[in-house]
């Protein structure tokens, strides 16, 4: 396992917010993809996007949850979403989402390890396994395989 520094649970509480953020940039984009992406071939991913739009909520919600156990506040800001009238481009603007997502989670749960917040950690680890989904969903709509994620 990488070394990490050990952090402090207001420096937790900030980079959760920033989590939290990407969660609502997900949710955002994927309830305006699945009902703005068009053509035949791409209504089976269409759905597969509606339903992440759900899963991203929930894990906003988790975040938000942890956030405040640490007695922080959770933030009201999203990340920006890019738009695009092209269905390649809002795939590979959830790709490169989701991929950055699961770079910062892995950080998180080794963050957190380091605490000994291993509830937190728990958390973050079942979010992740979904994020991986949600990319190899992305992937397979791309016809391209899962991209490396090094961190
Ligand atoms: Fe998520
Ligand atoms: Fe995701």
């Amino acid at each position: 396992m990488k070394q990490i520094r050990p952090i402090t649970r207001k420096e937790m509480i900030t980079l959760l917010n920033e989590d939290l953020a990407r969660e609502y940039q997900a949710i955002i984009g994927y309830v305006v993809y699945s009902q703005t992406i068009k053509g035949a071939k791409y209504q089976h991913i269409a759905a597969e996007l509606a339903r992440h739009a759900t899963e991203e909520l929930d894990h906003a919600v988790q975040i938000a949850r942890q956030i405040d156990y640490f007695n922080g506040t959770p933030t009201v800001t999203a990340k920006t979403v890019k738009m695009s009238d092209k269905a390649e481009d809002m795939l590979r603007f959830d790709l490169e989402n989701e991929r950055a997502t699961i770079i910062h989670y892995r950080q998180r749960i080794r963050q957190a390890e380091a605490m000994g917040e291993f509830a937190l950690s728990e958390v973050l680890r079942k979010i992740t396994v979904q994020e991986q989904e949600h990319l190899t969903d992305l992937a397979n709509a791309l016809g391209i395989e899962n991209p490396e994620i090094n961190d």
